[in-house]
């Protein structure tokens, strides 16, 4: 496990499983933040989609938030910790082996196996993540 990572109180998720991991404002683009839940690490980044329109000009869309279990499925090392995983567009690179994530779907791109994506939502500025349920299998 990383040894930056927040622990949460795992009592403190609503009755629909849900705990608030952090607010919306101290996620930075791109860049993953790491929490202790119960015997998972997870992991939340939040990115934003850039567009580049027919007459070249260009922008950016919503943000989105992945949350996953912060484990790559190849030696069960951290994806994101103090020095990366590196994130390009909405993949995220394994910085062990190279192994690349899509984030949209927890798929490998390069590899075998699958990111534990989590259920995340924003509300009232706070994000929330779906604790995974006690048999250790995702929510999504
Ligand atoms: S441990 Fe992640 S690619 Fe090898």
């Amino acid at each position: 496990m990383a040894a930056d990572g927040m622990k949460l109180e795992e009592s403190a998720a609503s009755s629909d499983g849900f705990i608030r991991v952090t607010a919306l404002s101290e996620l930075k683009e791109g860049k993953g933040k790491v929490f202790i839940l119960g015997d998972d690490e997870i992991a939340v980044i939040k990115l934003t989609e850039a567009f580049t329109s027919i007459d070249g000009t260009s922008g950016q869309l919503n943000s989105r938030l992945y949350a996953f279990v912060n484990v790559c499925p190849h030696q069960h090392t951290p994806l994101v910790d103090s020095c990366g995983g590196q994130v390009s567009g909405q993949n995220l690179t394994c910085p062990m082996h190279g192994w690349t994530y899509d984030l949209k779907t927890g798929g490998c791109i390069n590899g075998n196996g699958k990111l534990k994506m989590l259920e995340i939502r924003v509300q009232d500025g706070g994000v929330f993540v779906k604790k995974r349920k006690s048999n250790g299998t995702c929510w999504r």
